[in-house]
């Protein structure tokens, strides 16, 4: 079997990206296709625990850097132990944020160094990136209401204010500016079919036969 497919679902908090990512799942394998599901931060049970300190709404103090080494600490664990094994058994796998999330959230959100996260990330993800990255496009105001209709108490990141979710916003559309091929901008204000629709269209043209 020949080596599988890597995608990833990205976009500011409330963006929709996680039900698309279980839409898309559920009609790919429909179609028979071998689908691993998996999140960042989290994945096997170490980035699991990492993901609850970065997201507790008691760590206020954590500073940018503690914040990125975290989310890079999660990213090297879960590319070794879940994401790489999968892709080499040929498996597709569907990845809920990935490196684009760093780009965004702590080189624009923080203000940290983009050169110094791209490289740092390359050693935590072992150079292995997306074959496709999707970005849901949202704006501000439409994720904020999303996140407060949703009702369960925000998280540590989800409790920053507009100003921060913007700069997050623009470091996203900036990549997908940069990188066109590998990433595509999604309107994720459209309706839900048709934005299943839209993906599933993009992913069928990697794997083949389905
Ligand atoms: P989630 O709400 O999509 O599960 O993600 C948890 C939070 O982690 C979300 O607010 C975005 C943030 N995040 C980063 O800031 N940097 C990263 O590298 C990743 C993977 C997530």
């Amino acid at each position: 079997m020949g080596q599988g497919f890597f995608f990833t679902f990205e976009g500011i908090d409330g963006c929709g990206k996680s039900t698309q990512l279980a839409r898309v799942a559920e009609a790919l394998r429909a179609r028979g296709a071998d689908i691993l599901i998996t999140r960042e931060p989290g994945g096997p049970p170490i980035s699991e625990k990492i993901r609850e300190i970065l997201i507790s709404p008691d760590n206020k103090r954590m500073y940018p850097e503690t914040e990125c080494l975290l989310y890079l600490a999660a990213r090297a664990q879960h590319m070794r132990e879940i994401i790489k094994p999968a892709i080499d058994k040929g498996q597709t796998v569907l990845c809920d944020r990935f490196e684009q999330a760093t780009f965004a959230y702590q080189g624009y959100g923080r203000g940290l160094d983009i050169d110094f996260l791209k490289n740092t990330n390359n050693f935590a993800a072992s150079g292995i990136s997306p074959h496709i990255t999707f970005i849901f496009d949202i704006p501000v105001e439409l994720s904020q209401q999303r996140l407060s209709k949703i009702g369960k108490g925000k998280d540590r990141l989800e409790s920053e204010g507009a100003q921060f979710f913007q700069k997050v916003r623009d470091g996203y559309l900036a990549a997908a500016n940069s990188s066109p091929n590998k990433i595509k901008l999604l309107d994720g204000a459209k309706g839900r079919d048709e934005l299943t629709e839209e993906i599933l269209g993009i992913i069928s043209s990697y794997i083949k036969n389905l």
